[in-house]
């Protein structure tokens, strides 16, 4: 019998009321007896990435930020794409994490939800390949077509991608639990 596994849910923006917040909230819902997912609403508090500053004077944001990064089991990261690129505001936060390494075999599911979102999603596989998440090839999921996909109650409406989360979220958790078994 395994214990919840604690994960920070990153959305790759800071708006209110963003399809992507719903959607780590459909997802907290789907896993609610495995996982115990608390979503991270920070990432329009983190001042712009500064090499620096990087390490020794990092502001309280950024130490909060890589501290509930540090506590977690895993991480989740839901996001748009950005004019064919990664949301700014997730680049930012990632950036503060590179010289610390908060995100290094850290079991990282990647779900890019979006109007379309090919090339968001390879630019943030590519980014979670070079600081080396675990498993990253197999823990993730491209949803195009979002809004037509999720109600404005923030529930899943399509079989198809609701079938595709849970195949991905039963993958997520066994790579975590994978990994407790080895610590
Ligand atoms: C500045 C901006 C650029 C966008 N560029 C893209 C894009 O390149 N590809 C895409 O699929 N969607 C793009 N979108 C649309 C997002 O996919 C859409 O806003 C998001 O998926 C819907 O979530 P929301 O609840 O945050 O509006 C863009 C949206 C904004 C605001």
């Amino acid at each position: 019998m395994h214990s919840k596994k604690k994960i920070l849910a990153i959305p790759g923006t800071v708006k209110e009321n963003s399809t992507h917040k719903s959607f780590i909230r459909a997802m907290a819902d789907l896993s609610k007896d495995s996982l115990d997912i608390e979503l991270y609403d920070g990432l329009g508090g983190l001042p712009p990435f500064n090499p620096d500053i990087e390490d020794a004077n990092a502001s309280g944001s950024v130490a909060a930020f890589r501290n509930k990064l540090k506590a977690a089991d895993g991480i989740i990261i839901c996001t748009p794409e950005y004019a064919h690129g990664v949301p700014g505001v997730l680049k930012n936060a990632i950036d503060w994490t590179v010289g610390s390494g908060e995100f290094y075999q850290k079991p990282t599911l990647l779900v890019t939800a979006s109007t379309d979102g090919r090339f968001g999603h390879q630019a943030m596989l590519e980014i979670l390949r070079v600081i080396a998440t675990k498993r990253i090839d197999e823990l993730q999921l491209l949803v195009p077509f979002i809004k037509t996909k999720i109600n404005s109650g923030g529930i899943i409406t399509d079989e198809t991608t609701l079938l595709a989360l849970k195949e991905v979220l039963a993958k997520y958790l066994v790579v975590l639990n994978e990994v407790s078994l080895k610590s």
